[in-house]
């Protein structure tokens, strides 16, 4: 989920410690019914097998591009002082922290890569 717009991992907080905060989780990311172009890019790409592993591939994925967005390096990245370019490589490190047991890793990897293109 999103914390204050941070993904982190809901299932270690304590829900009595975020009063206040601004807590966003899946539902959170469509906009009046309408699927977010991250989502949208999900079911494009068949990102998801079983579907046990979205929710947080897709909590993860918005707030890793917010990271992005922000200039956040990863291990991956290989020149700190240039805008971080959003390769493969990229993705699958940002998001290695999200496990899928249908090792959808491809099509989310290519979901991700789509909906940063879109913007
Ligand atoms: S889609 Fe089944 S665990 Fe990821």
């Amino acid at each position: 989920m999103l914390l204050d717009g941070r993904r982190v991992k809901s299932c270690l907080l304590l829900a009595v410690t975020l009063d206040g905060r601004e807590v966003r989780t899946v539902e959170g990311l469509s906009t009046a019914g309408d699927l977010s172009p991250l989502q949208a890019a999900f079911i494009a790409h068949d990102a998801f097998q079983c579907g046990y592993c979205t929710p947080g591939q897709l909590c993860s994925a918005q707030g890793m591009l917010a990271e992005v967005a922000g200039g956040w390096p990863s291990a991956v990245t290989a020149d700190l002082t240039a805008p971080v370019e959003l390769t493969d490589a990229e993705i699958r490190e940002r998001m290695s922290g999200n496990l899928c047991r249908c090792a959808a890793y491809p099509n989310i990897v290519a979901a991700v890569r789509e909906a940063a293109a879109s913007g």
